[in-house]
């Protein structure tokens, strides 16, 4: 089974005009946007990347958010277009990012309109078998004050997840988030505010690997389980970004266990190779 690690790539573009509404969080993300970010998410070279992914025909594609900027009717419809076209429904898991659900009017309109990609999820926590592999995606994104890029899960949630988890047993169990799932990765600002609960929980019911974003750049983290083993926790740069990269992944299954194969995709060239054993 092989599938693609895709996150972050501020997709849509802003118009202008400036937002209407009094100055709010739009307002200054539209600032942000017009003076910097611009700069940084470029269209074509995201188009490069999904090129050469999809030159290697993964089964599945893994997204974890910040498709949008400011999460605004325009841009969702805009990121539901791209989600169409990059690959047939059934073969794309994706959670959103804070960027998506960016202002009180978001999180509806995600929900309803990108259904079909967060495949049903109950409780924010959505399931996908994949051969060998389970991809379980957990919401983590949440509207926020001005300033804050936080996250958080919540308890029913991550009942929900350790539930998945232990259902997954016996197939290699990866789990997406956008925010980076322990303490420590990033300012307090930017975190999930549940992270130290999150990590417990992961150590606790084993996962083979988890993958995130927010980041924006690549970043390996490693987690020991309760069991010994250790969780890779793996942030993939943003797909627009001038490091664009994105995580091609193989799993395959054996009398032992999985056998794990990672690359690095650029748009022009692959690297770092890796390949471990895990128990999943
Ligand atoms: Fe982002
Ligand atoms: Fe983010």
């Amino acid at each position: 089974m092989r599938f693609v690690h895709l996150t972050d790539p501020h997709l849509t573009p802003l118009t202008g005009r400036w937002p209407p509404g009094w100055p709010s969080k739009r307002w200054l993300s539209w600032l942000s946007w017009q003076r910097r970010r611009r700069h940084l998410h470029v269209r074509e070279r995201l188009d490069a990347l999904i090129e050469a992914a999809r030159e290697h025909a993964p089964d599945a594609w893994a997204l974890t958010g910040d498709l949008c900027q400011t999460g605004t009717a325009e841009e969702i419809e805009v990121a539901t277009r791209w989600l169409e076209q990059l690959a047939p429904a059934e073969r794309i898991l994706l959670t959103p990012g804070n960027h998506d659900v960016f202002g009180a009017d978001s999180r509806r309109r995600v929900d309803l309109r990108w259904a079909r990609w967060l495949h049903g999820p109950i409780d924010r926590v959505a399931v996908r078998r994949f051969g060998p592999a389970t991809l379980i995606a957990v919401d983590s994104a949440v509207v926020t004050r001005v300033g804050s890029a936080a996250g958080r899960i919540g308890a029913r949630a991550r009942d929900r997840l350790g539930a998945a988890l232990r259902d997954a047993r016996g197939t290699f169990r990866v789990v997406l988030i956008h925010h980076p799932p322990a303490p420590g990765l990033c300012k307090r600002r930017k975190a999930l505010a549940d992270d130290a609960e999150l990590a417990d929980l992961l150590a606790r019911e084993g996962a083979g690997l988890v993958l995130h974003g927010h980041l924006h750049h690549d970043r390996r983290h490693d987690l020991t389980a309760v069991d010994g083993s250790t969780i890779p926790l793996l942030c993939t740069a943003s797909a627009s970004a001038p490091d664009a990269s994105a995580r091609l992944i193989d799993v395959d299954a054996d009398q032992t266990g999985f056998r794990v194969r990672m690359r690095s995709l650029r748009h022009d060239a692959m690297s770092g190779e890796e390949t471990w054993l895990s128990a999943g």
